[in-house]
């Protein structure tokens, strides 16, 4: 059976890919602090560890427990994320460098401590953001760290092609998940405005962007590298 880990996999998006993978016959594991990581593991069949991804030693060691308990690693998908937002000007020196450390180091961490675990054709999907090619006021630390892991995933891409890793990205447009509903829930977003600037008028669904991450992880994508593939009703190509 093949093997996949999942960062961020306990809540939204990642737990949207842990059960999607479920699906297609995947064991997959979850490296998340949410305990409700412990359930998402459950279904499909794979370990949970409580890591944050701001802590290399901690992934290394956790990927090594994976190896040795589970097997190589056939795939990885990197989902943990936070979003902090408000004025530039106002950002806390703080908030700025908890966005970068656990969206863009978060990211190249969990890659880096997986690397001597990955399966001779294993994948890698970062999940990356709209944010990263379109500016939003009140998101500079996100939009930052965003584009920083699409810079960093097609450096992966060529530095591990001779090895027969991919390493791709998936671009998410708005997608219902509790990070949304809990900026909708604090005030921090007016999902009206944000709505009417997606041409086909809604939010994207967790199944839907675990469908793009699918794709890039399966065989029928075997000459897909440093790629990033957008799912967002059509809010970039509306500029
Ligand atoms: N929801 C959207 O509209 C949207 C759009 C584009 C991209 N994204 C990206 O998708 C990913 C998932 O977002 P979501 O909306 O599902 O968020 P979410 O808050 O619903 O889930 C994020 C998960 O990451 C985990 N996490 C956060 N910090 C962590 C850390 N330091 N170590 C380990 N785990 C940690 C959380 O516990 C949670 O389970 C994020 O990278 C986000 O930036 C979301």
């Amino acid at each position: 059976m093949r093997h996949a880990v999942v960062t961020g996999g306990a809540k939204g998006i990642g737990l949207g890919i842990v059960r999607a993978l479920a699906a297609e016959g995947w064991r997959c594991s979850v490296l998340d602090l949410d305990p409700l990581g412990a359930a998402a593991a459950a279904e499909a069949g794979g370990d949970h560890l409580s890591v944050d991804v701001t802590r290399p030693d901690d992934l290394r060691a956790a990927f090594a427990s994976l190896a040795a308990r589970i097997g190589p690693v056939d795939a990885l998908v990197n989902a943990a994320g936070i979003n902090l937002t408000g004025p530039a000007e106002e950002l806390s020196d703080e908030d700025w460098r908890r966005v970068i450390d656990v969206d863009l180091s978060g990211t190249f961490f969990a890659c880096a401590a997986a690397f001597p675990w990955l399966a001779p054709d294993a994948s890698v999907v970062n999940v990356a953001s709209v944010m990263a090619s379109r500016a939003r006021a009140g998101r500079v630390a996100y939009s930052a760290a965003k584009a920083g892991v699409v810079a960093m995933t097609r450096t992966l891409a060529i530095e591990w092609a001779d090895r027969g890793v991919r390493v791709n990205a998936v671009a998410p447009g708005w997608t219902d998940t509790p990070l949304i509903r809990g900026q909708v829930a604090a005030g921090t977003l007016d999902l009206g405005p944000v709505l009417r600037r997606v041409p086909m008028g809604r939010l994207a669904t967790v199944d839907e962007v675990a469908a793009a991450v699918l794709f890039l992880l399966d065989e029928r994508a075997s000459f897909v590298t440093g790629h990033v593939l957008v799912v967002d009703g059509g809010y970039l190509a509306a500029g």
